[in-house]
C-alpha cells in the first residue's frame, strides 16, 4: 500500500471556498413533489404561450427557470423562430438558420454567430454583424445561470448589433478561427464543479473545431487555467486569452463566435445534441490524450495475464469531512481479497495529470460522496466505482452527482450506504433524534442545514464484513482472472 497525493503548492484558501460550494443542489431538489408537478404543468402552458407570442428563444425573465426540471430542456431549443425583422428589413435569424442565443439547458445559454464578430474584452462586448437589434442580449457565460451563489462570481457579457446605429470598433487583432467565450468564475476550484460546470460544457462546444478555436476566458484565474492547462491545450491550439483584462484599445475580430457553454447533463454529453455526435466517451478519450493516461479499458494487456496482475483498488481518502475512520482496516481487508491497494488524497492543489494517472491505473475506486469522486472520469472503461453514501437521506444527491453519469462513463457503479452504526452521527445524536430518524425533516430546513449536519459533520466507519461483500461483487465485474 502506498499513500499518494499530488503536488502541494499553496492555493490560499481555495480549498475552503471549494468545499463550501460542493454539490449545491437546486433548491427544488429537496423534495417538494407538489411544486415540481405544478411547475411541469405550468411549464407546458407557458411554453405554448411562448411559442405563440414570444419572439425570444427564451423569456427575458429567468426567474421561472429556477424551478424547471432538466428533462424539459429540449422544449427550449426553439428552432422555428417567428419572423424577426431587423433594421434593414431582413430576417437575420432566418439568415443564420438558427437563433443567435438559445438555452442549451436550464443551466446555460449559448449564443452563436457568424459574420463580422468583434470582441471588445475590456467592456465585455461582442459586436455582431449581421445581428438584429432585437437579438441583442446580455448573458453570463457559465453553466449554472440560476445558481445565485455561483453566478455572482461571473461577469456579464453583451452581444450587440453593429450596424448603421452603432459602428463597430476597429479590429486591432484579426483571427481566422472561431472564438469561444466562457467564464471560469462560479465555483472554480472544486473538482466536481470544474468538470460539470466548465470542462465538459467547454468540450461540448469546442471539440467540433479540432483545436482550431480561440478560447477567450472571462473571470480568468491563472492558477485554475494552469491547473487544466493540458486539457485546454488539447482542445485549442491557441494560447488562452484573459479577455476581460485586456487593454481598452484591444479589439479582436473573428469570423465566428460561440459565447457561453453548452450544458447537457452532469458529467455527461448528450450525443444526439452535440455538434458532430460525440459523447462523454470522446471526452474521456480527450482526457487520456491530454494527460497521458495509458489505459482505455480495465482489461489487463495480454502479456499481463500470465503474471496475473492483481486488480488495483484506489481508496479516495478525504481529510476533513466524511472521512473513513477505519482506512487501515479497509486496506487490510481489501488486500486479503487480492487487491493491490492504493490510497489517494486529491485536493484542490493536486497535480491533475499526476492524480489522473493514479486513478487510471485503478480497476476499482471507492470514496465517500464528495468532489473527489469526479476523478472517475479518468477510470478506464469497465472499471468499478463505489460511492459510499453517508447517512441522511442523501440518495438523490448521490444519484444526481455520480450515480447517473457512471454508466455513460462506461463504469460499473456500486453504492455502499452508511448505516447508523457506521456513522459518527450515531454518537453525536440520541437514537430518537430526527437527524437519525427523519432526515427529510432536516432537509426541509434548507441546504445549509443539510450540508452542515450530514456532509460537514459526519465521518464513517464502514462495516468491514459488509464492505467485503461489496468489494467481492466488484471483483466479479472485472475482466481480471482473479479468484480470492
Ligand atoms: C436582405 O437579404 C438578401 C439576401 O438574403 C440580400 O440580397 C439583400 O440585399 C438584403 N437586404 C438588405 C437591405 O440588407
Ligand atoms: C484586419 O482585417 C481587416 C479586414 O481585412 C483589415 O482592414 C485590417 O487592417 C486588419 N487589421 C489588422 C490589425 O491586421
Amino acid at each position: 500500500m502506498r499513500k499518494e497525493s499530488g503536488g502541494k503548492e499553496k492555493q490560499g484558501g481555495r480549498g475552503m471556498k471549494a468545499s463550501r460550494s460542493f454539490g449545491r443542489p437546486e433548491p427544488w431538489r429537496i423534495g417538494n413533489v407538489f411544486i415540481i408537478v405544478s411547475v411541469i404543468l405550468s411549464l407546458g402552458i407557458l411554453s405554448l404561450i411562448k411559442a405563440h407570442y414570444c419572439s425570444y428563444p427564451y423569456g427575458k425573465s429567468q426567474a421561472p427557470s429556477k424551478l424547471m426540471v432538466p428533462t424539459e430542456t429540449n422544449l427550449m431549443m426553439v428552432t422555428d423562430l417567428p419572423e424577426d425583422e431587423d433594421d434593414e428589413g431582413n430576417s437575420t435569424a432566418a439568415n443564420m438558420g438558427k437563433p443567435i442565443c438559445y438555452e442549451t439547458s436550464k443551466r446555460s445559454d449559448t449564443c452563436e454567430a457568424e459574420g463580422d464578430i468583434r470582441v471588445h474584452g475590456s467592456s465585455r462586448t461582442v459586436f455582431v454583424q449581421p445581428l438584429s437589434r432585437r437579438q441583442e442580449r446580455k448573458a453570463k457565460p457559465y453553466a449554472r445561470k440560476n445558481d445565485a451563489v455561483a453566478i455572482a462570481n461571473v461577469k456579464e457579457w453583451s452581444l450587440k448589433a453593429s450596424n448603421s446605429h452603432q459602428l463597430p470598433p476597429e479590429c486591432t487583432i484579426n483571427h481566422t478561427v472561431p472564438a469561444m467565450i466562457l467564464s471560469v468564475g462560479g465555483y472554480a476550484g472544486n473538482l466536481f464543479h470544474d468538470f460539470t460546470d466548465v470542462l465538459v460544457p467547454l468540450f461540448i462546444s469546442s471539440h467540433q473545431f479540432h483545436g482550431e478555436v480561440q478560447f477567450l476566458i472571462s473571470d480568468f484565474k491563472s492558477w485554475w487555467v494552469n491547473k487544466y492547462g493540458l486539457v485546454f491545450k488539447q482542445l485549442s491550439k491557441y494560447e488562452i486569452v484573459d479577455v476581460d483584462s485586456e487593454q481598452e484599445s484591444t479589439v479582436r475580430c473573428f469570423p465566428r463566435v460561440v459565447m457561453g457553454p453548452s450544458f447537457h447533463k452532469v458529467l455527461g454529453v448528450d450525443a444526439s445534441r452535440s455538434p458532430t455526435g460525440y459523447s462523454v466517451v470522446d471526452f474521456k478519450a480527450m482526457l487520456r490524450e491530454a494527460l497521458g493516461l495509458e489505459r482505455a479499458t480495465a482489461t489487463p494487456p495480454e502479456d499481463e495475464w500470465d503474471i496475473r496482475r492483481r486488480p488495483r483498488l484506489l481508496i479516495l481518502s478525504r481529510q476533513n469531512t466524511r472521512r473513513f475512520l477505519n482506512e487501515r482496516g479497509m486496506v487490510d481487508m481489501a488486500m486479503s481479497l487480492g487487491f493491490d491497494v492504493r490510497i489517494g488524497q486529491p485536493d484542490v492543489s493536486t497535480d491533475v495529470a499526476k492524480f489522473a494517472r493514479l486513478v487510471n491505473s485503478a480497476d476499482v475506486m471507492i470514496g465517500v460522496h464528495g468532489a473527489g469522486l469526479t476523478n472517475m472520469v479518468f477510470l478506464p472503461a469497465g472499471a468499478v466505482i463505489i460511492q459510499v453514501v453517508p447517512m441522511g437521506g442523501l440518495e438523490w444527491l448521490a444519484k444526481e452527482t455520480f450515480r447517473d453519469p457512471a454508466e455513460e462513463l462506461e463504469l460499473k457503479y456500486f453504492e455502499y450506504k452508511i448505516q447508523a452504526d457506521e456513522s459518527t452521527l450515531g454518537e453525536q445524536y440520541p437514537k430518537d433524534h430526527p437527524v437519525l430518524t427523519n432526515p427529510y425533516k432536516i432537509h426541509k430546513q434548507g441546504w445549509n442545514t443539510l450540508k452542515s449536519v450530514y456532509l460537514d459533520n459526519q465521518n464513517v466507519r464502514p462495516h468491514l464484513g459488509r464492505l467485503r461483500n461489496t468489494l467481492m461483487e466488484a471483483l466479479k465485474h472485472l475482466p481480471h482472472n482473479v479468484t480470492s
